[in-house]
């Protein structure tokens, strides 16, 4: 129910947005406060013409990797396969950037516009195996929401 409620709520910011920025950083605000296990909620969009992610709006604490070369971390690897890609425990992956040391598990999920990928929604749980393919499908719509204002 709470991820239909919040569908809901994402269609209409998105539809009365006038500003893109803003609304991006009132998506990650609600999705952080409103499920108890996203704690860090980012967007990381291609970086012009680089072979880059560089960070746009986020809720959660600060972090240093403000831009991502792709192949490295969780969010340079999807750069590439553009496909999902959910880590149940970070500690058991090789190719991964700790953004917090209270970070336990991650999932991405690309950004496509007119078929490309142009960027990414990251979240960060401070809990173990929290996401399932409800976080996907969830997370799926959320990005097509937000490549109609890209
Ligand atoms: N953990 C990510 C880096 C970004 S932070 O989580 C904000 C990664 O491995 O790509």
């Amino acid at each position: 129910m709470l991820y239909n409620q919040l569908k809901t709520k994402i269609s209409s910011l998105v539809n009365q947005s006038i500003n893109t920025e803003k609304t991006l950083f009132k998506i990650c605000e609600i999705l952080r406060s409103k499920i108890s296990y996203y704690d860090w909620v980012g967007f990381y969009f291609k970086n012009g013409s680089k072979q880059e992610l560089k960070l746009g709006p986020y809720a959660g604490l600060d972090t240093e990797h403000k831009i991502i070369p792709f192949g490295k971390g969780i969010c340079g690897q999807v750069a590439l396969t553009n496909k999902n890609f959910v880590v149940p425990d970070v500690k058991k992956q090789n190719n991964y950037i700790a953004c917090n040391i209270n970070v336990k598990s991650e999932i991405v999920v690309p950004i496509f516009v007119d078929g490309k990928n142009i960027g990414q929604i990251d979240i960060d749980s401070n809990i173990l195996n929290p996401f399932s393919k409800r976080d996907e499908e969830f997370l799926e719509y959320v990005c097509a929401k937000v490549a109609t204002l890209l």
